[in-house]
This record gives structure tokens, sequence and C-alpha cells, in this order.
């Protein structure tokens, strides 16, 4: 667990920067989700970020009035978003929550959608600032039924191996009709496509990911989560990290041996992964390739029951 830490650690100074098309989209959907679907629907009281980084959503939430508590183990990244916080409280105009910098324009189109929400859920409500915590999923530090929401989004429960665990946490501390939501990697995503290409022409297209894994995730059982090595940091000096790539049909089942019931279900970076992750991971996309996402991310917001690299689950505990 503590190589997690470390990984995620290192991450501290560039994490909020989300200058590419990849993580911009996904931070955007999944907030975007977030507000209509939980905060309009549901105004949440108090809620725990599991996993909270350096604090996207639990910023999110509070902004909309919510009493936020959110728990990390990488202890750097819950000090940024201390720092966060308590600059929010004092300076933040509210109306503009803006959780990353706006590279593209969908950024804005979606922050302009998330703000009308937030600011009608919060009505007159003053800012309450988010609390930070060091702590594990695996064991978290609340009562039973403490929490009207959970959660639990940014691909968390990939890096935790002991992943049922930590939903057995997550159903513990949810109030019965509490909501949930979490947003994973997933096991069949277009990605794998394109492992086989850049193998087969020879590491041409310069995705540098491993032959033998892209078959694991094809080949194992349908229903099956893999686990895979991936690398993280530099590129020339990779750590590799252990991370579940999950099934729909596992996540839907462990959430329901803990009485977590999954109502909705959402893909992002289906249609807009026909370009492989490493093009849109990048600082510096060419103009025609902005070009190109946009048409795909538009039919990407119509078809998101296509089966894309990452999935958001909402539900409620029964
Ligand atoms: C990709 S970040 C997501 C952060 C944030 N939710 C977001 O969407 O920006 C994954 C986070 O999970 C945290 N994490 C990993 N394993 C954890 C565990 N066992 N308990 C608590 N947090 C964990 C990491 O430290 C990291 O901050």
């Amino acid at each position: 667990m503590q190589n997690v830490a470390t990984i995620f650690n290192a991450q501290e100074e560039y994490y909020d920067r989300v200058s590419d098309l990849w993580y911009s989209w996904h931070f955007s959907r999944l907030h975007a989700i977030i507000a209509e679907h939980i905060i309009k629907n549901h105004h949440p009281g108090k809620v725990i970020d599991i996993g909270s980084g350096t604090g996207f959503q639990s910023l999110l939430y509070a902004a909309s009035g919510s009493e936020v508590i959110g728990i990390d183990i990488a202890e750097k990244l819950i000090e940024k978003a201390r720092i966060k916080a308590r600059i929010k409280a004092k300076h933040l105009n509210l109306d503009q929550l803006k959780l990353f910098p706006a590279h593209f324009d969908y950024v804005n189109r979606y922050n302009r959608f998330i703000d009308v929400i937030v600011q009608r859920s919060r009505g007159n409500k003053p800012f309450k600032e988010p609390v930070f915590k060091i702590a594990n999923v695996l064991n978290l530090p609340f009562d039973p039924n403490e929490f009207d929401h959970v959660n639990c989004c940014g691909s968390v429960l990939n890096f935790v191996p002991d992943y049922e665990q930590a939903i057995y946490e997550m159903g513990r501390v949810l109030k019965p009709n509490g909501t949930f939501v979490i947003d994973l990697d997933m096991r069949l995503n277009p990605d794998i496509f394109w492992f086989f290409i850049d193998s087969l022409l020879k590491g041409k297209l310069g995705i540098n990911k491993d032959f033998w894994q892209g078959l694991k995730l094809l080949i194992s059982p349908p229903k099956q989560n893999v686990q895979i090595d991936f690398p993280f940091g530099d590129e020339d000096d990779p750590i590799n990290m252990d991370m579940n790539l999950f099934t729909k049909h596992s996540v839907i089942q462990s959430l329901r041996n803990n009485n977590l019931k999954v109502e909705r279900s959402w893909s992002i970076h289906s249609l807009t992964n026909i370009i492989p992750s490493v093009y849109l991971d990048n600082v510096n996309p060419s103009p025609n390739l902005c070009r190109f996402f946009k048409i795909l991310s538009k039919l990407e917001e119509r078809f998101h029951f296509f089966p894309g690299c990452s999935q958001v689950f909402i539900g409620k505990k029964i």
C-alpha cells in the first residue's frame, strides 16, 4: 500500500494541471454526471470522498452545500487538498468553481453546466470547508451509517488489491437509502485494440504497452477482473503498480453483495478512445486531433453505453 501512496504523493505538483484531452474529458464528464444525478437530485447532506486526492470532488460537493470529509492514503495530496479548500473558502467566487484549467472549449461548457446546478443546490447555505484526513479505505475511521453519500472516483478501487473489503467499508458507512458514485477503469476498452496493432507494427505507433497484457485482457473469462502491471510516472524510468481492471458484471455483483444497488452507469472514453489514449494523454494535441476529438466526444455524450476505459456507477444502499 505504501507504494500506491508514494506514487500518488509524487504527483502532487502536476495532478491538478489536467491539460490534456484525456483527463480533462474524463473529469468534465464525471463531474457533470455527479452534478446532474447526485447533487441536483439528492442534495446529499454529509458526504465521504474516498481517495479524495487533491480534492476535486470534495470541493464540488462542498460548493453545492454538502458537509464533506475526504480521506486518502497519500499525505501530500491531502495537504494540497487542505490548502485548496482554505483558499476556496476565503477567495472563491463560488459561482465559478473551476476545478482545473479550461484548456479546451468543452471544459468551459461543462463548467457552466456544473456551476448552475451547484449554485442552485447551495442556495443561501455558506461554503463549509471540506475536512481532509489521512485514512485507508480498507478501515474507515467512521461509524456505521454515518454518511448520506459515498464518492469514490478517479479509479481509486483499481489500486486497492482487496477491493471487496473497500466496498464492504463503503457500504458500512453509508446510511440505508444513501447514494454512491464510483468511477473505475474497465477491462474491456478500445485501447486493447491499439496494443495489438502497435505490437504488429513493432511499436511504430509509440504505444509501448505489453502484448501479453493486452491478450490477457481480451481472452480471460468474460466476467472476470484482470490484474495488470501498469507503468506510472517517468516514461524512461516507470514504477510498475498492480492495477485491477474491472468488468461491469463483477462491479455490480460486488456492490450488490454489500447491499449497494447500481441504478445507472455511464462509460467515459468509449468512442473518444477510437484515438489511442497515449495520443490524448498529451499536453500539446494538434488542432486536427482536437477537431476529431470534438466530433467523437459529442457522439460519446449520446452513446455512453458502449464499453469505455472508465465506467461511472451510481446507486443506493438498500
Ligand atoms: C487517481 S487518484 C483520484 C483522486 C480523486 N478522487 C480525483 O478524482 O481526482 C486515486 C487516489 O486514490 C488514493 N488511494 C489509493 N489507494 C487508497 C486506499 N487504500 N485508501 C485511500 N485512498 C487510496 C490515492 O492515494 C489517490 O489519491
